[in-house]
């Protein structure tokens, strides 16, 4: 993703089918403004700058950007970082896109970034995401509740990935 299109991240993040998974009620918090928004969301993650603090990708289908996958900042006492992941509009979604750039991610981190553990916090009342994660290899790790909001973390090593394959 490039600084041209944050404005476009912005409105899949705060304005569209997307955004009760995002900000709002679900997640016990409010949509951001756009100054809010960008302090979240720092220059590193469109220009490269910074790769070790996170990095965001477009999601293309047929050359169309449906939407957006990132890393977090890179914990680099275990190798593990956190991912996010969004589809905007809801003609996208249920037809594999999540699934396969979960995966393209997490690939790339291990295999580029040196990464040990990709994780994720889905609220429970997120079951196609939950679902997603789980067909991109993800498995739950913990039940949680954050702000009386109930939650589970799933999680994807390496050594997951390489399984099949010893
Ligand atoms: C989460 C998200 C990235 C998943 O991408 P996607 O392309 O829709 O997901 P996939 O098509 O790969 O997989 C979705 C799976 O969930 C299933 N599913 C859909 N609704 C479901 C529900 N209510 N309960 C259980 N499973 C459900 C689908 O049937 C599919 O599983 P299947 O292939 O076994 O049939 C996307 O839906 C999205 O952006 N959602 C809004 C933002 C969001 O939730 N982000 C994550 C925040 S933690």
């Amino acid at each position: 993703m490039t600084v041209k299109e944050i404005p476009l991240f912005f409105q899949w993040a705060t304005q569209s089918d997307s955004t009760p998974y995002w900000y709002g009620e679900l997640q016990g918090d409010e949509i951001p403004t756009y100054t809010e928004f960008l302090k979240d969301w720092k220059s590193h993650y469109f220009d490269g700058s910074a790769p070790e603090k996170g990095r965001c990708f477009v999601i293309l289908v047929d050359n169309k950007a449906i939407g957006q996958v990132n890393y977090n900042e890179i914990d680099r006492r275990d190798n593990s970082v956190e991912l996010d992941i969004i589809i905007a509009d809801d003609r996208h979604k249920n037809k594999g896109f999540g699934t396969d750039a979960l995966q393209t991610m997490s690939k790339y981190l291990f295999l580029v970034m040196n990464i040990q553990k990709c994780w994720i916090d889905v609220i429970q009342k997120n079951p196609r995401a939950t679902r997603a994660y789980q067909k991109a290899g993800f498995k739950i790790t913990r039940t949680f509740v954050d702000m009386g909001i109930e939650c589970l973390r799933l999680e994807l090593t390496f050594l997951d990935l390489q399984l099949p394959l010893l």
